[in-house]
């Protein structure tokens, strides 16, 4: 199991003062910052793109940048945001033509490689790419909005998942995004995820360093 990695998701902070809202979360605690990419075709919303994630690198923040991109075609912008600073990229194999494939172009630009998983996605898209990959990410919701409920099949789905990566033995990562907070952060723990997404239950809160201690101490209670 790897260590735990809360990562704020910045399509709830306020844009207006992005760069401020990002130095806040990351003094609160945040390990890595999440940073949703939706096209208006693979997903019904209009995000940002390689600027904002170069403004960011500018900006100073030095801690890992979790791209999730929600975008159709995903091969085109992959180099355009390993130079703008993402760490890593994850993208959803409904949006690729050849998964393999833009997971070893994700990987030869430098960046770690993600497959998300939406909820009616099945999890046998992972059998014959899951030791090439460095994250797998569970969607909890159906991408395209924060502010969603958590789907109870998930937790089954992160089970399964989790005994998949550890039959591998690689020290992949399983990420959870959607509709995760303080109270139902524990369960979702117990059912193996070790990365954690949090947009709203985050950024709408007053005080981002004790919404993000109880995530925390709720997962290693
Ligand atoms: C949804 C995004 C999520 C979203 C999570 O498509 O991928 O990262 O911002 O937001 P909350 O935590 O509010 O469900
Ligand atoms: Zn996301």
């Amino acid at each position: 199991m790897q260590s735990t990695v809360i990562a704020p998701s910045i399509l709830s902070a306020n844009f207006a003062r992005l760069g401020e809202e990002v130095d806040n979360v990351l003094k609160a605690g945040a390990d890595w910052v999440h940073f949703d990419v939706m096209d208006n075709h693979y997903v019904p919303n209009l995000t940002i793109g390689p600027m904002v994630c170069e403004a960011l690198r500018k900006h100073g923040v030095t801690a890992p940048i979790d791209v999730h991109l929600m975008v159709e075609p995903v091969d085109r912008i992959v180099p355009d945001f390993a130079k703008a600073g993402a760490s890593l990229i994850s993208f959803h194999p409904e949006a690729s033509a050849h998964v393999h494939r833009t997971v070893q172009l994700i990987k030869s630009h430098g960046c770690q490689a993600g497959l998300v998983l939406n909820p009616a996605t099945p999890i046998e898209v992972l059998d014959w790419v899951l030791e090439d990959l460095d994250m797998v990410l569970l969607m909890s919701v159906n991408p395209g909005f924060g502010g969603q409920s958590f789907i109870p099949s998930t937790l089954e789905k992160l089970r399964r998942v989790r005994q998949m990566i550890d039959r591998s033995g690689k020290p992949i990562r399983l990420e959870i995004d959607g509709g995760v907070k303080a109270d139902n952060i524990a369960e979702i723990a117990a059912a193996g995820a070790d990365t954690f997404v949090a947009g709203s239950a985050i950024f709408n809160a007053s005080d981002y360093a004790e919404v993000i201690g109880s995530m925390k101490a709720a997962v290693s209670a």
